[in-house]
């Protein structure tokens, strides 16, 4: 009997749970239970105990472990079926690759508390404090081809948005294509997808998402640009939870993209969802085009209608927003 299932039958159920019925349906003595209360009691666990009812959970800390999100009712619609928590490591994203050559036919979840080697997009390091963000990785092999693989961080930055809307209706978030979630006009979160891949054949992927929950303090050259649900909404929410929403919205759009394997099926909620749409956009590097972003199309690429009204589609890189991010 592990923590995971004591907290399961706990979450399950609303009420109070005896300790025979818990013993009856773990096949466990009365004092391995005991042990298994007082042992989540330490770990910040509000556990009622009750004589002649039993026990009763009344919340749960803040906390990333496997057993805290995979014991939450929801875990079983989500999309990961595998969770692996780390207090410190480098990079959730290095840990996915090092595991990668294992990967089946599941999908794992890497997370942690906090990294010391954090990796944003082109080779830029990523801000990850201990016990204020979500850090994870999720480790799959999909059966699509690596041409289509940067669909994946579309699928999984309308996951995000959903997920936040699920947990707190009132963070108005949107995206910033391709990768970003937009608060007040700051960035709160940053995906990077990676790829081990052959020509024609996709090994594994690697989806690593850091969202900024409950950060209040930022480096001072980020401070203008980055921001959390915390600070932007003054309300604290329980990163599990966010996480398993995370999962459960995962599965939904990845489901449905999965379908035609690319994104015909979700360009209108996409783009619903999408804060350049609308708005002057510029993009990056020698050839630097300006215009007005229209949408994404179904390779997820985004389409800019130029000043003469010509249309133009972006595959990659960094588009700036005007009003955005400092850029006016
Ligand atoms: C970006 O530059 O916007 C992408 C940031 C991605 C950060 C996440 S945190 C979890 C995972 N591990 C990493 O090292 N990076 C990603």
């Amino acid at each position: 009997m592990t923590k995971k299932d004591v907290l399961r039958v706990l979450k399950a159920d609303d009420s109070y749970v005896s300790g025979q019925a818990l013993c009856e349906s773990l096949g466990v003595s009365r004092t391995a239970v005991w042990k298994q209360m007082n042992q989540l009691k330490t770990e910040g666990y509000d556990i009622e105990s009750v004589s002649n009812k039993g026990y009763h959970i009344n919340s749960a800390p803040d906390i990333l472990t496997d057993y805290e999100i995979e014991s939450e009712p929801m875990f079983k619609e989500g999309f990961v079926d595998e969770v692996v928590f780390f207090e410190e490591i480098d990079s959730t994203n290095n840990e996915a690759k090092r595991q990668g050559d294992t990967i089946r036919d599941k999908a794992k979840l890497l997370i942690c508390e906090s990294q010391t080697g954090g990796r944003g997009r082109r080779g830029r390091n990523w801000v990850s404090p201990s016990g204020s963000g979500i850090w994870m990785s999720l480790l799959f092999k999909p059966d699509i081809t690596p041409a289509s693989a940067s669909m994946l961080t579309i699928v999984t930055a309308m996951a995000v948005k959903a997920a936040i809307t699920d947990v707190l209706p009132e963070a108005d978030c949107m995206i910033k294509w391709p990768n970003d979630i937009v608060l007040n006009g700051k960035k709160i979160c940053g995906i990077l997808t990676e790829m081990s891949a052959e020509l024609e054949y996709i090994h594994y992927v690697v989806i690593g998402v850091g969202l900024n929950v409950n950060t209040l303090d930022f480096p001072e050259e980020l401070s203008d640009i980055a921001s959390s649900i915390l600070k932007e909404t003054g309300v604290k929410v329980k990163r599990s939870e966010l996480v398993v929403a995370f999962s459960k919205e995962f599965n939904y759009f990845y489901k449905k993209f999965m379908k035609e394997k690319d994104l015909s099926s979700l360009v209108t909620e996409y783009d619903a969802m999408l804060i350049n749409k609308g708005r002057e956009v510029v993009t990056s590097g020698e050839l630097a085009i300006s215009g007005t972003a229209v949408g994404i199309n179904s390779m997820g690429e985004l389409i800019i209608k130029l000043k003469d009204g010509d249309l133009k589609v972006i595959r990659a890189g960094e588009v700036s927003v005007r009003g955005l991010y400092g850029y006016v």
